[in-house]
């Protein structure tokens, strides 16, 4: 690996950062990356593997989680997510001027569209391109979390739930219960068995292919990632933080609907960015060829 911390320092401060709260758990973030390679034409088969050094595309995509916390890659820390300041359950809505521009560093829409640029940009070095690559394939899992588009009790990061017992957070049950819960696999697999759950998780949502037939949004990247952005803020109102989240263990009524929603945002996510990426390795097919 060749970030720009040494390898001793990596080490030491790992365990001192581990997030309180991460993006899509890092199931939902594989699985996103490996739906999305399950729809790769066989230039973005080319691309990817070039840009990420032929390491499993579902690790690649949990860099920006690894990295995050690190003083050298602090700037990226306002890129998981969308602050929109509306009024859960009553009324969403995202305002890129209030929720985006105004904030320091910019948002995950800003960042899709700096991201998916320079992963297009053949003249950056490819060194680049593939950290890029894993930030974009992360944004693109995080902008379908509800609670990544939502500045309520930052983000339900501060809203006491209970999910079978265990009492944790609305953002946490979000990015990793339910998400475990639901397509986990056996319990204590380790990383190679979360890459099987992935796996199995992301071959489900293929065989589905329900929204395939939907023409994906490819051609202007921050107005298809506020689109999307807008899309996902809705079920903050609709479902997130509508009812049944308080005051009650959210593994009954609360789990069973939010599953399909999960099932949907995923499949999209991973839908999503296979059409970006399949877009900008068929623009540089040729030049792919010729290495
Ligand atoms: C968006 O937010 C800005 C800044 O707060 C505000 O001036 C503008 O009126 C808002 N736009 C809409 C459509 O609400
Ligand atoms: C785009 O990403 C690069 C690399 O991560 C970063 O240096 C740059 O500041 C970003 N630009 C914007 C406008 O966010
Ligand atoms: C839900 O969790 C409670 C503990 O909070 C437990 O008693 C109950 O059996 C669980 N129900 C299901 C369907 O898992």
């Amino acid at each position: 690996m060749h970030f720009p911390i040494s390898p001793s320092l990596t080490l030491l401060t790992l365990p001192l950062l581990i997030p309180q709260a991460t993006a899509w758990g890092s199931l939902g973030h594989r699985t996103v990356a490996y739906l999305a390679s399950m729809h790769f034409t066989a230039q973005s088969n080319i691309l990817t593997n070039v840009l990420l050094n032929g390491q499993d595309i579902s690790e690649a995509a949990l860099f920006p989680d690894k990295v995050r916390h690190m003083p050298a890659f602090a700037y990226s820390a306002h890129w998981h997510f969308i602050d929109a300041r509306d009024s859960p359950p009553a009324q969403c809505g995202i305002n890129m001027t209030r929720d985006c521009l105004a904030a320091d560093g910019g948002c995950v829409v800003s960042a899709i569209a700096n991201h998916t640029a320079r992963v297009a940009d053949v003249k950056l070095e490819r060194f680049f391109r593939g950290q890029s690559l894993r930030f974009m394939m992360h944004f693109f899992g995080d902008v379908h979390q509800p609670l990544h588009t939502e500045a309520e009790g930052r983000g339900g990061n501060d809203i006491p739930v209970v999910l079978d017992g265990v009492h944790t957070n609305l953002h946490s049950v979000w990015d990793t219960a339910i998400p475990k819960k639901h397509a986990g696999g056996a319990v204590g697999g380790g990383v190679e068995g979360e890459m099987e759950a992935a796996w199995a998780w992301a071959t489900r949502l293929y065989g589905v292919r329900d929204g395939m037939q939907e023409k994906e949004c490819v051609s202007d990247a921050p107005a298809c990632a506020l689109e999307w952005a807008s899309e996902v803020n809705s079920y903050v109102c609709s479902y997130v933080m509508a009812d049944g989240y308080k005051d009650q263990d959210l593994n009954g009524t609360y789990y069973d609907g939010a599953v399909p929603i999960i099932d949907d945002l995923v499949g999209k996510a991973g839908r999503r960015l296979a059409a970006w990426i399949n877009a900008i390795s068929g623009q540089e097919g040729l030049a792919l060829q010729t290495q």
